[in-house]
């Protein structure tokens, strides 16, 4: 498989397509395990339509996760979930934007606010497969859902400003399990251009990963090499290690308390303890050291 470059594309089964099959195959096992925990009802059958058979047997529990899928894939599916989750039903904002959207299923399973639109943006081979999946599952979106087929790396802006995304108005932003997919400068300029386009009191979630020490990202290569071969064996060929962007790159939260947002957050480290989950045992990716953060744009306070 080849390493990532420009321009490169992708649908639910290839290249990092294949890693929102992944989340949302994650996210099916988690709804099973915990259901009061976390409820992706459409996880399952996305994952099934997608048809990678190992990830279909493991998000339909026909396959036990066993050694093929850590523990703590599902334990952190739970805690991110439920994070993202209370995020949006907190914001209740006029104006939604998920960016990298994959497989998430928000728009057809939270209880939004009448009048909420709600824009997905990720590749277009993606939110098509999504769209035609849910349709044909008899899916109704819960707020209305807007699609946006554009490629993070270019001139996504325009296309959703095309799709009616007003920067006048405030906005509630995500973007779950998507940096690490980016060039750490398309990672900045994404954070660039959500500040510009955030009215006051807009709000966004994602990850703040920490800076790669000496050897972590080896590390991190060799731990997702060895998943990769346990699911070659299963006649799933990815190749998860180079999926991702490495190197230096500006971490996230302080990056975007610097451009005016109020940030908070946790580490998955804390999330599982607060959740009473299992702590991690060897962590060769750093999962455990990554912060779920949410910031809010400030309104401008009248002068006395
Ligand atoms: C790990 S998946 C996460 C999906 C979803 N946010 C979730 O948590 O289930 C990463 C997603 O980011 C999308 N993505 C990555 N790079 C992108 C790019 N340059 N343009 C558009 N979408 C991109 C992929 O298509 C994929 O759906």
């Amino acid at each position: 498989m080849a390493s990532r470059h420009d321009g490169d594309t992708w649908d639910l089964a290839s290249s990092v397509g294949a890693t929102a099959t992944m989340a949302a195959a994650a996210r099916a096992m988690a709804t099973r395990s915990d259901p009061a925990r976390i409820d992706d009802r459409f996880a399952e059958p996305l994952v099934r339509a997608v048809g990678v058979d190992l990830l279909t047997r493991l998000a339909s529990g026909e396959a036990a996760p066993g050694d093929l899928v850590e523990q703590v894939w599902i334990d952190v599916a739970k805690v991110r979930t439920r994070f993202y989750d209370g995020f949006f039903r907190e914001s209740a904002l006029p104006q939604v934007v998920i960016l990298g959207a994959g497989l998430d299923s928000r728009a057809y399973r939270l209880p939004w606010p009448a009048g909420t639109l709600v824009y997905e943006v990720d590749r277009p081979e993606v939110l098509e497969f999504k769209t035609r999946t849910l349709a044909g599952l008899g899916a109704e979106p819960t707020a209305e859902r807007r699609v946006v087929a554009a490629d993070l790396r270019e001139d996504w802006p325009a296309a959703l400003s095309g799709a009616g995304f007003d920067p006048g108005q405030p906005a509630a932003w995500s973007a779950e399990g998507l940096l690490g997919y980016l060039p750490p400068e398309a990672q900045d300029r994404l954070l660039d251009t959500v500040t510009r386009l955030s009215a006051p009191g807009s709000r966004l979630a994602t990850e703040s990963r920490p800076s790669p020490r000496p050897g972590d990202d080896e590390r991190t290569k060799a731990g997702l090499d060895r998943i990769s071969g346990r699911w070659r064996e299963q006649s799933f060929d990815t190749d998860m290690a180079r999926l991702r962007y490495y190197g230096e790159r500006n971490e996230a939260a302080p990056y975007l308390t610097a451009r005016g947002w109020v940030v908070r957050g946790s580490t998955v480290r804390e999330l599982l303890a607060t959740h009473g989950l299992a702590p991690l045992a060897d962590d060769d990716l750093r999962t455990g050291d990554v912060r779920y953060v949410s910031g809010v744009l400030p309104r401008m306070s009248c002068p006395a």
